[in-house]
């Protein structure tokens, strides 16, 4: 069977991550969340308070910044190191999702990770997920996935992720987070959140896990057959 890249993009909060990893686990490929690469560039730029507005600031942090994933035993889950720590619980805080829209703006920021992102395919069996990875990372990729669901939907399912997290936040600060991270990613100028024509719209709002993963799966193996 040919080795395939899965591309998975979609709004914040409607699944993509946890059903990405699980497509790739039953396929035997590697997972690469985007969404993690951003998080841990806008973490080093909060700690070392880089200057966003200033291209220079942002080009010496952007080549201070080393991103890479490592299996965890414990949880069975891939986590993110920054230069080397391992920034997993951290990326997901709220601050974060507070500044990750406006530092994943900036248009050195997106070409240093796609460059990267870009690298990891070369040798296909991958499934990514973000919001340009059909659209501009990887373009040719031979299955696209466009994830949806209702609004009200993605709020809860955020909050409940935060709530394991043991991260108490009102539902109406998550629908604000969320809203706001919309706007920005469907309208900023640098590759914004769009719906690739080729792509295939999953609507996981009265979705069961297991069904969104089997869907995907199901359209993977034919695109893996038609080689
Ligand atoms: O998937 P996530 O919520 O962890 O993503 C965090 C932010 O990163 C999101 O607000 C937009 C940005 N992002 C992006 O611009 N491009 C990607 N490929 C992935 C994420």
């Amino acid at each position: 069977m040919k080795k395939i890249i899965i591309a998975i993009d979609g709004y914040s909060a409607c699944g993509k991550s946890s059903t990405a990893k699980a497509v790739a686990s039953k396929l035997n490929y590697r997972y690469v969340d985007t969404g993690a690469m951003y998080r841990a560039v806008t973490l080093y730029f909060l700690e070392n308070y880089v200057d966003q507005t200033n291209p220079k600031a942002v080009a010496k942090a952007l080549s201070n910044i080393e991103i890479t994933f490592h299996h965890n035993e414990k949880t069975g889950k891939s986590d993110t190191y920054l230069n080397g720590l391992n920034v997993e619980d951290k990326i997901r805080e709220m601050e974060i999702s507070q500044n990750v829209s406006e530092v994943s703006a900036i248009k050195a920021v997106r070409e240093a990770m796609v460059e990267q992102q870009q690298k990891m395919g070369k040798s296909k069996a991958l499934v990514m997920d973000g919001r340009d990875i059909g659209s501009v990372v990887f373009p040719n990729a031979e299955l696209k996935v466009f994830m949806t669901a209702d609004f009200d939907v993605r709020a809860e399912r955020r909050q409940k992720e935060l709530f394991d997290k043991d991260q108490l936040v009102d539902l109406e600060e998550v629908k604000e987070n969320l809203k706001k991270r919309d706007k920005i990613d469907t309208t900023r100028e640098e590759s914004p959140l769009i719906r690739p024509e080729d792509s295939e719209e999953v609507d996981t709002t009265h979705m069961f896990f297991e069904e969104q993963v089997d869907q995907i799966v199901r359209l993977a193996g034919t695109k893996m057959l038609k080689a």
